[in-house]
């Protein structure tokens, strides 16, 4: 293996109890990416190496994200919950042969960055025994604490709950994040460890003053607070949605996207976005969206799953699902959802519509009101409207339904047979007229009013 690689251990095997939830903690979402993902995102984008997921008994649904961020990685399993340096010793034979740096990651500090990581790597590479990572915390409560003394060599780390009067002033505090020089020195000092504290559990802190006492070197790296935010409640989650956002939205603004409002734009943390893409107030979007180039979304619409390509133009008000592909210079109008359907160059769907499974053919009408009627109860059926086609008004299109390139369907059809190519379709109640009925009638009601 390069010298140049570092290992990565993330620690996921805590409850969350904090979170009050039925799903483990590390699997809660921030910007559409499971906490987990997050970490492991930046591991993977921080250098090669191999990279260890530590788990609880039972949270096979945690195993199964990690494989899905990191198909390469070793899921061991907590079997009981006895403190962070206990999680750190589970990883042990997921790091056999390999002597390099090593990182630990909590699964549950999910916006740190690759660069950060980075530097820690960097930090041991240049000599030091253990790099901690630490940030200013505008509110220390519930951090462990960095002690350094007077010649500003770190000394210890001291847990909230186990700190004295004048340690809990200390500012400077313990992201969890921690770089050693190898895995033989990690796992010799996790061998100190104990439990006399006062939770009673194997605190990976510890390692700091027992490798001091050795006389080791150990190094803090300070990082901005909102990287290393520790998720353990439904408002740390809310804090670093609100950071990641902001993180996201100045990515989009820094590539040529204008966001009118940023603060009311959300974003997944894959969204694809490219230059002179224009985006109004309130939207939403959802895992795995690309906009191209000079597209315009307008307020308020939902987008998840779709690819709106060069110059198509969506909103206000739309809701596009799963599956969608907007092509160049297409237009999506108000109130209108558009699952698993091409609607190609130039199209135009612009008020009151659903297409589902469908392919719209390019420079075709779509009139207000059109539904596809994708759906028999049991499967879903495709429609295909041809190019230049021209759907009239509040038309059903019940699917399976093919209509020919430069058809027209009258408004207010129900189409439930193929339609030729330049044919027209109506397929509607014929209209009827009585000359002078509305005369008469109106003249027979007066009468009757009379007698009553
Ligand atoms: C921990 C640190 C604290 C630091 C804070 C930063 C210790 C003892 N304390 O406290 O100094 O300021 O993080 O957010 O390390 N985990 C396991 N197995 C366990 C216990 C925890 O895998 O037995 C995992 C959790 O899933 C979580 C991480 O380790 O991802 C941290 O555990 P948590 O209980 O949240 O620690 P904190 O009390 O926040
Ligand atoms: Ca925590």
């Amino acid at each position: 293996m390069s010298e140049l690689h570092h290992a990565s251990i993330v620690l996921a095997a805590g409850k969350g109890t904090r979170m009050k939830s039925a799903l483990p903690k590390v699997l809660h979402r921030i910007a559409g990416c499971s906490m987990l993902g997050h970490v492991l995102r930046a591991a993977r984008a921080s250098g090669e190496g191999p990279r260890i997921v530590v788990v609880g008994p039972g949270m096979d649904a945690v195993h199964v994200e990690a494989l899905r961020f990191e198909p390469a990685a070793e899921v061991v399993v907590q079997n009981r919950p006895l403190g962070t340096a206990d999680a750190v010793a589970c990883a042990r034979g997921g790091l056999v042969g390999f002597d390099g740096p090593v990182i630990v990651l909590f699964a549950d500090t999910p916006l740190i960055r690759p660069q950060t990581i980075t530097r820690l790597v960097a930090a041991v590479r240049a000599g030091a025994d253990i790099v901690v990572l630490g940030f200013r915390a505008a509110d220390p409560t519930g951090y462990g604490r960095i002690v350094i003394d007077k010649t500003g060599a770190v000394t210890a780390i001291r847990e909230e709950v186990d700190a004295s009067a004048t340690e809990r002033v200390i500012d400077f505090c313990n992201s969890g994040v921690m770089a050693f020089r190898s895995p033989e020195f990690l796992f010799d000092l996790l061998g100190e460890v104990g439990t006399d504290n006062a939770k009673g559990e194997y605190y990976l802190t510890d390692v700091i003053a027992i490798a001091a006492a050795r006389g080791r070197t150990i190094e803090a790296v300070e990082c901005p607070e909102v990287e290393v935010l520790g998720i353990n409640t439904r408002a740390h989650q809310a804090q670093a949605e609100h950071a990641l956002q902001e993180r996201l939205r100045a990515s989009a603004m820094a590539n040529g996207a204008t966001l009118v409002d940023p603060s009311t734009v959300f974003f997944d943390v894959d969204t694809v976005i490219g230059a002179d893409v224009m985006i109004e107030p309130n939207v939403y979007f959802g895992p795995g969206v690309t906009i191209e180039d000079r597209a315009t979304i307008k307020g308020f619409c939902h987008i998840e799953g779709t690819t709106i390509r060069a110059g198509a133009t969506v909103g206000p008000f739309a809701r596009l699902r799963p599956g969608a592909d907007i092509g160049p210079d297409a237009r999506v109008g108000n109130f209108v959802e558009v699952k698993k359907a091409v609607i190609e160059q130039g199209a135009k769907v612009n008020h009151l519509t659903y297409i589902g499974d469908a392919r719209v053919g390019a420079g075709a009408n779509v009139g207000a009101g059109t539904i596809t009627c994708n759906y028999d109860g049991f499967a879903k059926h495709h429609t295909d409207i041809g190019a230049g086609a021209f759907i009239g008004s509040n038309s059903a299109l019940v699917a399976p339904l093919r209509i020919g390139d430069g058809a027209y369907v009258g408004s207010g059809s129900v189409v439930t047979r193929d339609v030729a190519p330049g044919a027209l379709a109506v397929g509607r109640g014929r209209q009827s007229e009585i000359p002078g009925w509305a005369e008469r009638f109106r003249s027979l009601n007066s009468k009757n009013r009379g007698k009553a």
